[in-house]
């Protein structure tokens, strides 16, 4: 599928099929309008005859439109004014791109003029024209002996004005990066936990470090992460015969010596909660407890595609959590990395164990900042349900910057509180701190324990248990959530660098 940005008139541009909208009342857009004109009025007249209004998801599919070179004309509708907001654009999307899949249209030819969106801003619509098309056409049949019919639809264009054109190509190029950073993340949170082992991650971080040159990409095993005294990691992986990796992907961009950016990811290849063992019903689920992993996996990709001027280093933090004879039990007390001790209540709180050394590995590149992405806590569903990732921070415009981006890139977190208060419900009569917190405020919680560990730099928790997948039907799976905030965070980062830059040249 390959994208681009045209510019002309629409009656004479050659498509399979040519998309434009009307608003409620049928009202056409400019380029309907032009279509109507050019085909005398074979627009109008079909609303006229009540054929359609221009109400929010309506469709007409019409063929052979006389006096414009398009094969095909589609007719959306976009509804009322206040009917144009993120989650009605992604909708209209959806129904369009239905419509596509079914038809086998081979091109297709978008010239919606800015209408179905409510925001002035060409960037941000195309980017996401872009991103949802790309996300609505992937398949998965990885693990299927007959594979999904090709995709017939090849070639899409983005009709623009002129004075569009070159913000049009420059989130034509983010926003195929970002799609394709959101496929491998689908794509590896989808495999099976027998397929996508730790060493499996490893090996796919070691493929994208093949693929582009700016990525290097190094793996510790469980006898050097034992050396550096990461016990809390290998002790999640204990009960399984998966051996544990910390897995280093470094991304160089930026100036020589500038401070990394760091994103950590949980990486959990398979979480049956280990001797604190989880009910069976749905545990099916828990091969997806690897999406944080895969969203660092798919954000480094989109990352070394847009060829950002930072430095970036992502982390992955992999085990398997199975019970075993040589399982970690519950009381059983380790020394992390940091020295601290920690006594390991219900070996189900794995995550925070896997991230508390990684986290404290990452001291090591002296960051800008640390941000750390985890399918962490059931209660942050119940907190946020599917819609937010939860965001947690020692540092304010950290947190604020990850909210815009997410906001942006409409990929939405929400914050929770990190009060001291909370702090307390982590006292351990045994060790330093306990690895669960109790029944209330769990998914702060755990960031809590967390913060224990990123003392000494800028960092941000998100966890992403509620977005990370879809658990029913058809559209059970992976989201690729939060590449899409976290690309947007570096593109910020990215081009924060070329402004000071700008302003240093110029001597201020
Ligand atoms: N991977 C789970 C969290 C999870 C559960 C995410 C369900 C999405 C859906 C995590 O390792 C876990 O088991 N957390 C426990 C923590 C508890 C033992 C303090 C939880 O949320 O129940
Ligand atoms: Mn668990
Ligand atoms: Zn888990």
């Amino acid at each position: 599928m390959d994208f681009e940005i045209i510019n002309g008139s629409v009656e004479t541009l050659e498509t399979e099929c040519l998309v434009v909208a009307l608003e409620a009342e049928g009202k056409l857009c400019p380029s309907a309008q032009a279509i109507d004109t050019a085909a005398n009025g074979y627009l109008s007249d079909l609303i006229n005859s009540g054929d359609i209004s221009g109400k929010a998801g309506e469709q007409l599919l019409l063929f052979k439109v006389p006096g414009i070179k398009a094969n095909r004309v589609l007719l959306v509708g976009l509804g009322k004014p206040e009917e144009r907001k993120d989650r009605h654009y992604r909708k209209l999307i959806k129904g369009i791109t239905a419509t596509l899949k079914k038809s086998g249209i081979g091109s297709v030819l978008f010239a919606l003029d800015g209408c179905a969106s409510e925001q002035d801003d060409v960037y941000r619509e195309t980017r996401q024209l872009v991103e949802w098309i790309s996300a609505d056409f992937y398949q998965y049949d990885e693990t299927k002996s007959k594979k999904a019919d090709p995709i017939k639809l090849e070639h899409i264009m983005i009709k623009l004005d002129e004075e569009d054109i070159e913000l049009g190509e420059g989130a034509l190029l983010d926003g195929v990066a970002i799609a394709n950073g959101v496929d491998t993340a689908r794509e590896v949170g989808n495999l099976p936990g027998n397929i996508c082992t730790p060493v499996y991650l490893a090996e796919r971080a070691q493929a994208l470090a093949e693929e582009f040159d700016e990525l290097k990409v190094s793996v510790l095993d469980e006898e050097q992460m034992a050396e550096l005294g990461m016990n809390a990691l290998l002790a999640v992986g204990k009960g399984s015969a998966q051996p544990s990796q910390l897995i280093v992907i470094e991304y160089r961009g930026g100036e020589d010596g500038e401070k990394p950016h760091v994103l950590v990811g949980k990486g959990i290849t398979f979480d049956t909660g280990g001797i604190s063992l989880k009910p069976g019903a749905g545990m099916d689920e828990m091969k997806f407890d690897m999406c944080g992993a895969a969203s660092v996996l798919g954000t480094m990709e989109a990352l070394a595609e847009m060829q950002l001027p930072i430095n970036v280093v992502g982390v992955i933090a992999a085990a398997e959590n199975m019970p075993g004879s040589q399982a970690t039990k519950p009381g059983d007390i380790v020394t992390t990395m940091s020295g601290q001790t920690v006594e390991i209540l219900n070996t189900d709180a794995e995550g925070r164990l896997v991230l508390c050394d990684a986290l404290t590995y990452v001291g090591r590149f002296e960051p800008q900042s640390v941000v750390d992405i985890a399918t962490l806590t059931g209660a942050c569903i119940i907190a946020l349900g599917h819609q937010a990732t939860g965001v947690l921070s020692n540092n304010e415009s950290l947190a604020t910057a990850l909210l815009e981006a997410g906001e942006y890139a409409a990929d939405r977190g929400w914050p929770l509180p990190l009060w001291d208060e909370f702090q307390e419900q982590l006292d351990s009569n045994f060790a330093d701190i306990a690895n669960i917190g109790g029944r209330a405020a769990g998914t702060i919680t755990a960031a809590c324990f967390l913060s224990r560990f990123t003392k000494e730099y800028n960092w941000a928790h998100l966890d992403i248990a509620g977005v990370a997948w879809n658990s029913h039907g058809k559209e059970k799976g992976a989201t690729g959530r939060c590449v899409p905030m976290l690309c947007q965070y570096l593109l910020d980062l990215a081009e924060q660098v070329e402004i000071d830059e700008h302003d240093h040249d110029h001597g201020e």
